[in-house]
C-alpha cells in the first residue's frame, strides 16, 4: 500500500502526485479505523492473502445518506481483469445494505477512460462535469462527477378513501 501510495502514474489518473513518507502514510491508514465517516476495503482475489487493491467509502454522510467512493488496483498487472468492477459492485452492496445510502457518486478525471467505463457497468452515471478543476502533471484538468442512485420505490396504491371534513361525514339526522 505504501509503494501504491507513491505511485506517480497512477496518482496522475486520480488527482495528481503528492510524495508521502512511511511513518506519515502509516498514521494515515491507522486513523481509517477510528473514522467514522469512512470505510476502507482491501481487494483480494479468491484463496490469496495477497492485497491487490483498495475501495474507500469515504465522506460519509447519515443525513444525505450519501458518500464518495475511491479504488485502486494497485498493479498494472492486475488491471483489466474485471477486479475493479467487482470491487465496485460489492461496495455498492455495502453502502445499499449496511449503510443505507441513497447516493453513492465520485469524480474522475475525464480522461481516465477505463476507470469511467468500470463505474458505468456497475450503474454510475454521468452527473456533471467540472472543468480545469484539477492540476494534474503540468496542466488542468476536467473532473467528471458520477453518481448511482437507488432505484426508485415502488409507490403504494391508495389504500384508504380520500379524506372528507368530519363533519360532512357524519349521517344526516333523521
Ligand atoms: C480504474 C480501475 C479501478 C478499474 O479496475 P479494473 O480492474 O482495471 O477494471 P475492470 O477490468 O473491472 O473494468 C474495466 C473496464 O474498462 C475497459 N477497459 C479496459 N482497459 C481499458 C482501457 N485501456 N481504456 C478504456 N477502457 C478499458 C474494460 O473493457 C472494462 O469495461 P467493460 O466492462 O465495458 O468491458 C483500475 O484500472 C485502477 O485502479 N486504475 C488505476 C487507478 C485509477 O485509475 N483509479 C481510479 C481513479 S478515479
Amino acid at each position: 500500500m505504501f509503494c501504491w501510495a507513491n505511485d506517480v502514474a497512477a496518482a496522475r489518473l486520480n488527482l495528481g502526485y503528492r510524495p508521502i513518507d512511511f511513518l506519515a502514510h502509516k498514521e494515515r491508514c491507522e486513523s481509517f479505523g477510528k473514522d467514522q465517516t469512512r470505510v476502507n476495503f482491501a481487494i483480494r482475489k479468491l484463496g490469496d492473502t495477497t492485497i491487490v487493491g483498495l475501495v474507500e467509502i469515504m465522506n460519509i454522510s447519515p443525513v444525505h445518506r450519501s458518500a464518495e467512493i475511491g479504488i485502486r488496483i494497485g498493479d498494472e498487472a492486475n488491471r483489466g481483469g474485471g477486479y475493479g468492477k467487482e470491487a465496485l459492485g460489492l461496495a455498492l452492496d455495502f453502502c445499499r445494505n449496511h449503510l443505507n445510502l441513497n447516493h453513492p457518486q465520485l469524480i474522475v478525471l475525464s480522461n481516465n477512460a477505463r476507470a469511467m467505463r468500470a463505474y458505468k457497468a456497475v450503474g454510475f452515471r454521468r452527473e456533471g462535469l467540472l472543468r480545469k478543476a484539477v492540476f494534474v502533471d503540468g496542466a488542468w484538468a476536467d473532473f467528471i462527477v458520477m453518481a448511482v442512485l437507488r432505484p426508485a420505490q415502488t409507490k403504494r396504491g391508495p389504500t384508504v378513501a380520500p379524506l372528507v371534513p368530519t363533519r360532512e361525514a357524519e349521517p344526516a339526522a333523521a
